[in-house]
Protein backbone atom coordinates (compact mmCIF):
# COMPACT_ATOMS: atom_id res chain seq x y z
CA UNK A 1 0.00 0.00 0.00
CA UNK A 2 3.12 2.18 0.28
CA UNK A 3 3.92 2.37 -3.34
CA UNK A 4 -0.04 3.22 -3.97
CA UNK A 5 0.12 6.05 -1.01
CA UNK A 6 3.55 7.26 -3.12
CA UNK A 7 1.99 6.94 -6.52
CA UNK A 8 -1.06 8.63 -5.32
CA UNK A 9 0.86 11.55 -4.03
CA UNK A 10 3.22 11.92 -7.16
CA UNK A 11 1.06 12.45 -9.36
CA UNK A 12 -1.03 14.71 -7.71
CA UNK A 13 1.63 16.81 -7.31
CA UNK A 14 2.32 16.55 -10.89
CA UNK A 15 -1.38 17.65 -11.84
CA UNK A 16 -1.40 20.19 -9.69
CA UNK A 17 1.78 21.59 -11.68
CA UNK A 18 -0.10 20.92 -14.77
CA UNK A 19 -3.15 22.59 -13.23
CA UNK A 20 -0.99 26.03 -12.46
CA UNK A 21 0.47 25.44 -15.88
CA UNK A 22 -2.92 25.64 -17.94
CA UNK A 23 -3.86 28.58 -15.75
CA UNK A 24 -1.03 30.67 -16.73
CA UNK A 25 -2.11 30.09 -20.07
CA UNK A 26 -5.00 31.09 -19.72
CA UNK A 27 -6.90 27.76 -20.52
CA UNK A 28 -9.55 28.10 -17.53
CA UNK A 29 -11.65 25.00 -18.48
CA UNK A 30 -8.24 22.51 -18.66
CA UNK A 31 -7.49 23.96 -15.38
CA UNK A 32 -10.76 23.23 -13.95
CA UNK A 33 -11.06 19.95 -15.82
CA UNK A 34 -7.14 18.70 -14.21
CA UNK A 35 -8.77 20.29 -10.42
CA UNK A 36 -11.50 17.58 -10.58
CA UNK A 37 -9.37 14.73 -11.66
CA UNK A 38 -6.89 16.30 -8.67
CA UNK A 39 -9.47 16.11 -5.70
CA UNK A 40 -10.05 12.26 -6.93
CA UNK A 41 -6.67 11.96 -6.20
CA UNK A 42 -7.07 13.67 -2.68
CA UNK A 43 -9.72 10.78 -1.85
CA UNK A 44 -7.11 8.27 -2.86
CA UNK A 45 -4.44 9.69 -0.93
CA UNK A 46 -6.35 9.67 2.24
CA UNK A 47 -7.97 6.30 1.27
CA UNK A 48 -4.34 4.73 0.95
CA UNK A 49 -2.84 6.45 4.19
CA UNK A 50 -5.98 5.46 6.33
CA UNK A 51 -5.10 1.77 4.69
CA UNK A 52 -1.56 2.11 6.13
CA UNK A 53 -2.99 3.52 9.01
CA UNK A 54 -5.48 0.15 9.46
CA UNK A 55 -2.66 -2.26 9.10
CA UNK A 56 -0.88 -0.43 12.25
CA UNK A 57 -1.23 -2.26 15.81
CA UNK A 58 -0.57 0.27 17.76
CA UNK A 59 -0.52 3.96 16.22
CA UNK A 60 2.00 6.35 17.56
CA UNK A 61 1.35 10.26 17.86
CA UNK A 62 3.81 10.40 15.02
CA UNK A 63 1.51 8.85 12.64
CA UNK A 64 -1.12 11.00 13.83
CA UNK A 65 1.18 13.69 13.27
CA UNK A 66 2.41 12.01 9.91
CA UNK A 67 -1.70 11.93 8.79
CA UNK A 68 -2.36 15.30 9.96
CA UNK A 69 0.82 17.42 8.22
CA UNK A 70 0.04 15.38 5.10
CA UNK A 71 -4.02 16.77 5.28
CA UNK A 72 -2.49 19.94 5.52
CA UNK A 73 -0.50 19.73 2.08
CA UNK A 74 -3.74 18.56 0.77
CA UNK A 75 -5.38 21.42 1.95
CA UNK A 76 -2.73 24.06 0.82
CA UNK A 77 -2.79 22.47 -2.75
CA UNK A 78 -6.47 22.93 -3.10
CA UNK A 79 -6.42 26.40 -1.36
CA UNK A 80 -3.35 27.21 -3.49
CA UNK A 81 -5.64 26.13 -6.73
CA UNK A 82 -8.24 28.14 -5.67
CA UNK A 83 -6.91 31.42 -4.88
CA UNK A 84 -4.84 31.31 -8.25
CA UNK A 85 -8.21 30.73 -10.15
CA UNK A 86 -9.47 33.97 -7.94
CA UNK A 87 -6.17 35.47 -8.92
CA UNK A 88 -5.54 36.59 -5.31
CA UNK A 89 -2.39 36.46 -3.52
CA UNK A 90 -1.05 32.81 -2.80
CA UNK A 91 2.77 33.38 -0.95
CA UNK A 92 1.81 32.15 2.43
CA UNK A 93 -0.02 29.28 1.47
CA UNK A 94 3.14 28.59 -0.88
CA UNK A 95 5.27 28.83 2.37
CA UNK A 96 3.04 26.56 4.29
CA UNK A 97 2.94 24.08 1.57
CA UNK A 98 6.66 23.92 1.48
CA UNK A 99 6.99 23.37 4.86
CA UNK A 100 4.15 21.17 5.63
CA UNK A 101 5.50 18.81 2.41
CA UNK A 102 8.64 18.45 3.31
CA UNK A 103 7.50 17.82 7.00
CA UNK A 104 5.39 15.13 5.76
CA UNK A 105 8.29 13.92 3.50
CA UNK A 106 10.33 13.23 6.69
CA UNK A 107 7.72 12.15 9.01
CA UNK A 108 6.96 9.37 6.12
CA UNK A 109 10.18 7.75 5.02
CA UNK A 110 11.38 7.72 9.14
CA UNK A 111 8.22 6.10 10.10
CA UNK A 112 8.69 2.28 9.61
CA UNK A 113 6.57 1.13 7.26
CA UNK A 114 8.01 1.07 3.53
CA UNK A 115 11.15 2.77 2.42
CA UNK A 116 13.01 3.40 5.34
CA UNK A 117 16.19 5.72 3.87
CA UNK A 118 15.73 8.36 6.60
C1 LIG B 1 0.12 14.97 -0.04
C2 LIG B 1 0.03 14.40 1.13
C3 LIG B 1 0.93 13.27 1.59
C4 LIG B 1 2.23 13.00 1.27
C5 LIG B 1 3.18 13.81 0.37
C6 LIG B 1 2.60 11.78 1.97
C7 LIG B 1 3.85 11.19 1.92
C8 LIG B 1 4.18 9.98 2.50
C9 LIG B 1 5.46 9.35 2.41
C10 LIG B 1 6.68 9.87 1.67
C11 LIG B 1 5.39 8.18 3.11
C12 LIG B 1 6.50 7.14 3.31
C13 LIG B 1 6.28 5.96 2.42
C14 LIG B 1 7.32 4.90 2.64
O1 LIG B 1 8.01 4.88 3.67
O2 LIG B 1 7.47 4.04 1.75
C15 LIG B 1 4.06 8.09 3.67
C16 LIG B 1 3.62 7.06 4.47
C17 LIG B 1 2.43 7.10 5.16
N1 LIG B 1 1.42 8.03 5.03
FE1 LIG B 1 1.43 9.64 3.84
N2 LIG B 1 1.53 11.33 2.69
C18 LIG B 1 0.48 12.22 2.49
C19 LIG B 1 -0.79 12.14 3.02
C20 LIG B 1 -1.18 11.23 3.99
C21 LIG B 1 -2.46 11.23 4.66
C22 LIG B 1 -3.58 12.26 4.41
C23 LIG B 1 -2.46 10.18 5.53
C24 LIG B 1 -3.51 9.71 6.48
C25 LIG B 1 -4.77 9.81 6.33
C26 LIG B 1 -1.18 9.50 5.40
C27 LIG B 1 -0.78 8.39 6.11
C28 LIG B 1 0.40 7.71 5.93
C29 LIG B 1 0.78 6.50 6.65
C30 LIG B 1 -0.03 5.79 7.73
C31 LIG B 1 2.05 6.13 6.17
C32 LIG B 1 2.92 4.94 6.63
C33 LIG B 1 4.00 5.47 7.56
C34 LIG B 1 5.10 4.45 7.77
O3 LIG B 1 6.04 4.44 6.96
O4 LIG B 1 5.03 3.70 8.73
N3 LIG B 1 -0.43 10.18 4.46
N4 LIG B 1 3.34 9.18 3.26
Amino acid sequence: MTHAHITAWFLALVLFFIALGLHKSGKAKGFRVVQMILRVFYILIVATGVWMLTSISTISLLYILKSAVGLWVIAMLELILIRTAKQQRTSTLWIQFVVAFLLVLYLGFKLPLGFHFL
